[in-house]
């Protein structure tokens, strides 16, 4: 059922147009997918002006705190909203005409390994699709909302080039609404500030280990370098700044594969691939877990100053038929269907160790000032494996010690922008709606919530009096039939 469910909104994928035609908006809506937003539409329609009413039971749509992910929060004193939770990370992909909300030319942000349309992905069928919860809306990012729901605040990215990936999709979805002045403070931490009355930062810290790291040779056992990490040393170029920020994004796993030896305490505890007889292979699973452990406790033992501290799972790299430093590519033109895919191997072990070590964080944290969030997007991002840039990305200068990454011919790891990655922003969007609360109250109601709640009235209202008129109907048959 399920599988049908996800086909039929997938059965078609945006032609493989150019560029252009994606400015030419072209209506291509497959009509089954129009069918649930349109019978919604009459069904407002008709308990508003007509005095019919349904004989069905009418399914009340979700409450406000049904729609907001209250299930991957912790938040001190705060208590989880009644009803049901829903999970904004198990969904399906569906088509969004509107979509992209910016391109190279209207965002000067985007960095030229990820500027697929300059660069000449030839499909860009992967532009145009949402991220759809089920049983619940995420609507995409209000640049607007959310700058004003974010004044004052400070956001940080820490992590590899993906956590680059996801802040240059928010950078430019706010484009429509406000530029950033970039400042540089260090070559592996970047500032951007939006002034004219929002006073936004956006930071983003070069970390790809999370935890401090040294290059000790530059070609190593396989060729990738040979590093040492200090898996309890959350990583001086962020660390310090933590008491600035009020959302932190952390993420790691890609460079984990490399070879390393692994200290903790200062002491040599073991190595991952370094082929050494004498020192114990770890795996990179213990290093990634370690320094995944030692990031979130310098996040969330800040002081605990109100912070959300959010962990982002796994974004899986998706090579297709070689290696990823061989003939391996990602040339598909269209989505896979629910269950058609699953994550598998070092991916499928870097997740579930991401999701025990929130927990445990989660745990330890419960009762001081923070918020945390595990953003599962693994599962909606190994769906879109057309949406990376392949060969279709700028010409990065090769550096002495990545030379092997960068002289890869396709990139199956980073994605496209625009693209996919924009649902990471309406998931994080997300949490800066959770901003709007007061309690469990809106504050400032977002529209589409005000409509939904008075479709929810609306339905009430209906099927009372439906009941009352069933019950009268019921009761007059009742006494004829006596007479009789
Ligand atoms: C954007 O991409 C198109 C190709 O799709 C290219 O012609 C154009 O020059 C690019 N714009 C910028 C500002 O790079
Ligand atoms: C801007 O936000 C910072 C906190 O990030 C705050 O300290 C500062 O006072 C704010 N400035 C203005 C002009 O509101
Ligand atoms: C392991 O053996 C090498 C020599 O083969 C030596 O240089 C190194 O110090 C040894 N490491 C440890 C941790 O004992």
């Amino acid at each position: 059922m399920d599988a049908n469910r996800d086909s039929w909104c997938h059965e078609f994928s945006p032609s493989a147009d150019r560029w252009r035609n994606f400015l030419v908006k072209t209506q291509y809506y497959n009509g089954r997918c129009l069918i649930p937003a349109i019978s919604i539409l009459l069904l407002v329609a008709v308990i508003a002006v007509s005095d019919t009413y349904f004989p069905f039971p009418v399914v009340m749509p979700r409450t406000l705190s049904a729609w907001l992910s209250y299930s991957s929060f912790t938040s001190s004193g705060g208590r989880k909203a009644d009803g049901e939770a829903c999970d904004i990370f198990r969904g399906e992909w569906v088509p969004d005409p509107d979509a992209p909300y910016y391109t190279n030319d209207t965002c000067s942000f985007i960095h030229e390994h990820y500027d697929c349309m300059k660069y000449g992905k030839l499909d860009l069928g992967f532009v145009q699709w949402r991220w759809r919860p089920d049983g619940c809306d995420l609507p995409r990012l209000d640049p607007s909302r959310f700058l004003s729901a974010m004044r004052g605040k400070t956001l940080a990215f820490i992590g590899d080039s993906l956590a680059k990936n996801h802040m240059n999709s928010l950078i430019c979805l706010l484009t429509r609404v406000a530029k950033p002045t970039t400042s540089w403070p260090s070559s592996e931490h970047t500032v951007y500030h939006y002034g004219g009355g929002y006073n936004f930062t956006v930071l983003n810290f070069w970390a790809p280990f999370l935890v401090r790291s040294e290059l000790v040779d530059a070609d190593g056992p396989a060729h990738t370098g040979l590093w040492n990490l200090y898996l309890d040393e959350p990583a001086a170029v962020w660390a310090p700044h933590v008491p600035a920020f009020d959302y932190a994004f952390v993420s790691a796993s890609s460079w984990f594969y490399r070879p390393s030896m692994l200290y903790e305490a200062g002491r040599l505890v073991g190595c991952h691939h370094c082929l050494l007889p004498n020192v114990t292979d770890l795996t990179l699973r213990y290093a990634l877990r370690m320094a995944t452990r030692a990031a979130l406790r310098a996040v969330v033992g800040s002081d605990g100053g109100g912070i959300t501290a959010v962990l982002r799972t796994v974004s899986p790299s998706q090579y297709e038929g070689g290696e990823w430093n061989k003939d391996g590519n990602c040339v598909r033109t269209r989505p896979y269907r629910r269950g058609e895919k699953t994550l598998q191997g070092f991916e499928l072990d870097f997740h579930t160790l991401q999701v025990e070590e929130f927990e445990a964080a989660k745990r330890a944290a419960s009762g001081g000032g923070v918020r945390m969030m595990l953003m599962d997007t693994t599962e909606a991002m190994i769906r879109l494996a057309d949406a990376h840039p392949s060969r279709y990305r700028g010409w990065t200068r090769r550096k002495e010690w990545m030379k092997e990454y960068f002289t890869i011919s396709n990139d199956c790891v980073h994605w496209c922008v625009p693209g996919a990655i924009d649902a990471w922003n309406d998931m994080l969007s997300h949490i800066g709606a959770r901003e709007g609360y007061d309690g469990l109250e809106l504050r400032e109601k977002d529209p589409e919530v005000v409509a939904k709640d008075r479709l929810g009235e609306l339905m009430q209202m209906g099927l009372h009096e439906y009941n009352q008129r069933r019950h009268a109907e019921n009761l007059e048959e009742k006494r004829r039939k006596e007479e009789r």
